[in-house]
């Protein structure tokens, strides 16, 4: 639900409404699901990029020991974790009392506006397409469950992880499911879309470009959900505030463990580490929902980041911040052994991309003053306009 600054996206890259694709009418006429024409992507076809060395994943491995001692003590115990039910009306009270604590549940949301309840949707969309998440964890070279229930530190800590993210999409489905506010037809079409649809978030299958983005993604989430919370709060609804909260705080560790990896990763290879964060910051962090789609909208994922953005949920602000943020707590700036002239062009230009982000954001704001606002209907509250 996160956007970079000046993300463009318009329909999901799979799917094509002048048709044409690799696959023929006669496959998509069997099929039901492919009733809009739908274009398989030459990626598909493509050989997967593995572009860590072989040589490389020796480093993964021989860090299954320090995934042991420093990840593993990140999850928390089952039975220690919060589980949605615990935000949720009883569903074993008697069915008057069960009404009333429904009845309380959207009373207390009744002063959160349209737009609040629009950026909420596209969180909860995003925590939803978990399968996509966990299938590229599991893509990934050296840290990949091989067998499915792998006893290696790095499968369990995937499993895990992945166990966690599962309660995030469960709890804010249910709450908005109770809240009545929202056409939860079209929410779940939008889920069903999105996890059809995946994400390339340009990772390959290297585990150094895949710990820098997850580490900035799990960042982001956390900013995200805090804000959610905030506004819940100001705007009268203390339960909404608490469920955004503990779901800040998931994100928040799981930023520890995934940004201890890349502090691991720079002080065992600092160049290759260096390089990685370079490279995935020029591919720029594309969000995990970008692809996301209603069957209505194509330009879905831009409109719902349009009101995030406005209503200060994530920001173009908050990606420079995130990079700032990183480039601290990984010490990029004060990094000086083991760079070679490519590991020092990329810490340059690391270091100091957070400050050209914001000057050009400055600019498309400028820009923006001028063109035309726009009024978009989202499916999501009922085919309600909102002016962005
Ligand atoms: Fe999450
Ligand atoms: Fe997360």
């Amino acid at each position: 639900m996160l956007a970079g600054p000046q993300v463009t996206i318009n329909r999901p890259a799979w799917i094509s409404s002048t048709g044409g694709g690799h696959r023929s009418s006669a496959a998509a006429a069997r099929s039901p699901h492919l009733q809009r024409r739908v274009t398989v992507p030459s990626a598909i076809a493509a050989p997967p990029k593995h572009s860590m060395p072989p040589a490389k994943a020796e480093i993964f491995r021989s860090l299954e020991g320090w995934a042991a001692d420093n990840l593993l003590p990140l999850l928390k115990p089952v039975e220690k974790c919060w589980q949605p039910q615990d935000f949720l009306p009883d569903p074993t009270l008697p069915a008057a009392e069960f009404a009333e604590e429904v009845r309380l549940l959207r009373e207390r949301t009744a002063e959160l506006p349209d737009e609040y309840f629009v950026v909420l949707v596209g969180d909860m969309i995003t925590e939803d397409a978990l399968p996509t998440y966990e299938t590229m964890l599991n893509r990934t070279d050296g840290i990949r469950d091989e067998t499915g229930s792998s006893p290696s530190p790095w499968a369990v800590w995937n499993r895990a992880w992945t166990a966690e993210e599962n309660r995030h999409g469960d709890l804010l489905r249910t709450f908005l499911y109770l809240s009545g506010r929202v056409d939860m037809v079209m929410v779940e079409r939008t889920v069903q879309y999105l996890i059809g649809a995946g994400m390339d978030p340009g990772t390959e299958n290297d585990p150094y470009l895949g710990s820098v983005y997850t580490s900035f993604q799990e960042r982001a989430t956390f900013v995200s959900h805090a804000n959610t919370a905030r506004l819940a709060k100001e705007g009268g609804d203390p339960v909404l505030a608490r469920i955004c909260g503990v779901i800040a705080a998931d994100e928040k560790r799981h930023e520890l463990a995934y940004t201890r990896i890349v502090e691991k990763l720079l002080e065992l290879d600092p160049n290759g580490a260096v390089l990685a964060v370079a490279e995935m910051m020029r591919k720029r962090i594309t969000m995990p929902a970008h692809l996301m789609y209603d069957g209505r909208d194509p330009k879905l994922f831009k409109h719902f980041t349009a009101v995030a953005q406005r209503l200060g949920v994530y920001t173009a602000e908050d990606y420079a911040d995130i990079l700032e943020f990183l480039v601290g707590r990984w010490g990029l700036d004060k990094l000086e052994d083991g760079l070679d002239g490519e590991g020092r062009k990329a810490q340059e230009f690391v270091c100091g991309l957070a400050q050209r982000i914001r000057r050009l954001q400055e600019r498309a704001d400028e820009k923006a003053k001028k063109t035309e606002a726009e009024a978009v209907k989202f499916s999501w509250i009922f085919d309600r306009e909102m002016v962005l």
